[in-house]
């Protein structure tokens, strides 16, 4: 049956594809983003777009009535950052998810889906497994735990239905590729079409396992209508090719053809060194299945930023803490 589903923050990179998707499959979608981040255009046009800023209650009240789904991707997820900007940070991702759930629970919403992060995890031993106790290394990280207790605690109190979905280095176009303060692959991108080297913090050692879009969007799109999912938190995303940070420099400078040199500088404080997730639980709940390479993720980005053209970095979130510990390539526009 068509539902009518709410997707916070569908300007964003995630929140638009969910939105093409469920149009794509007949779904009535009700968008709202406050263009803090993401990008006008990346909303697809058949959705009903309001620009409100989920932390407007009333606003949020309004736009969930009749609805039936509720997907929160809105956040401002900043991982490195939120240590020297933790008040605007912590206020886009906890206090917005206070705001969306109060409405969506007075307006009798059927299911909440929350978008959390890998950063929940913390410094626990990879791969990241649900069962882990959550142990958070960072303002963003804390504030999407203490998002989820909330959930758990009003959805619990009230009756409403919610999944906890745990993406993560999810990779795809219409990713922002003009913000110094995240998305990696995005960054090194657009810096390399311009002929600059990449920045990497450390020693590059740091490892991830990058998701692509499409097999990301697959998996979202079932937490919101199959049963054995309902008040479960589950890893969306690949626990296949675990690389360094160095090696996706270096995966990204050959496809592009550029002579390699990148420019190290200091850790970022609290940066995890090694975070992977585990996609068991997703294959057994959701049929979780990689579609996509690395580097035919990489591929379909290139394409995408060299046809939008690279950019000039805007450092669009201020600096709140500014003191030795700050990297210096935000203390001084280094993108
Ligand atoms: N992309 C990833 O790798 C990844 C990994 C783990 C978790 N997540 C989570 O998934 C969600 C979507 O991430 P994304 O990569 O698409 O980020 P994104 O920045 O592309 O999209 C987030 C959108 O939320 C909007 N927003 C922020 N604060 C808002 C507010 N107060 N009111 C209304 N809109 C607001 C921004 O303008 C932006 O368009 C986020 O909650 C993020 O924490 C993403």
């Amino acid at each position: 049956m068509k539902k009518k589903i709410f997707i916070t923050g569908v300007a964003g990179f995630l929140g638009s594809h969910l939105a093409d998707r469920m149009i794509g499959e007949g779904h009535h979608v009700i968008g709202c983003d406050s263009l803090i981040g993401g990008y006008l255009d990346n909303v697809p046009p058949e959705v009903e777009f309001y620009q409100y800023d989920c932390n407007y209650l009333n606003s949020m009240k309004k736009i969930t009535k009749e609805v039936d789904i509720v997907y929160h991707c809105a956040a401002t997820a900043y991982e490195g950052l939120s240590v020297f900007s933790p008040y605007i940070v912590t206020k886009n991702v906890f206090q917005i998810t206070a705001s969306v759930l109060s409405a969506s629970i007075s307006n009798g919403i059927k299911r909440f889906v929350f978008t959390s992060s890998m950063a929940r995890y913390g410094k626990n031993k990879v791969p990241f497994e649900e069962s882990m106790a959550p142990k958070p290394e960072d303002p963003y990280g804390i504030a999407k735990y203490s998002s989820e207790l909330l959930i758990e605690n009003l959805c619990g109190t009230h009756g409403m239905e919610y999944v906890i979905a745990v993406p993560h280095n999810i990779i795809g176009p219409r990713q922002k590729y003009d913000d110094p303060y995240r998305n990696v692959a995005s960054i090194m991108i657009n810096m390399m079409l311009q002929g600059k080297q990449p920045i990497i913090y450390g020693d590059g050692r740091q490892k991830r396992c990058f998701s692509f879009v499409n097999d990301c969007i697959q998996c979202m799109e079932k937490l919101a209508f199959q049963k054995n999912v309902a008040g479960e938190v589950i890893n969306i995303g690949p626990d296949e090719e675990f690389i360094t940070i160095n090696e996706l420099a270096e995966r990204i400078a050959k496809l592009l053809d550029f002579k390699l040199k990148p420019r190290y500088f200091s850790d970022r404080p609290q940066e995890v060194k090694l975070a992977t997730c585990s996609a068991d639980k997703a294959r057994k709940l959701i049929g979780y299945k990689t579609e996509y390479n690395l580097d035919k993720g990489l591929k379909e980005m290139i394409d995408w930023i060299k046809q939008r053209g690279p950019k000039p970095f805007k450092y669009h979130i201020d600096l709140e803490i500014i003191n030795n510990k700050t990297p210096v390539t935000w203390k001084e526009k280094l993108f």
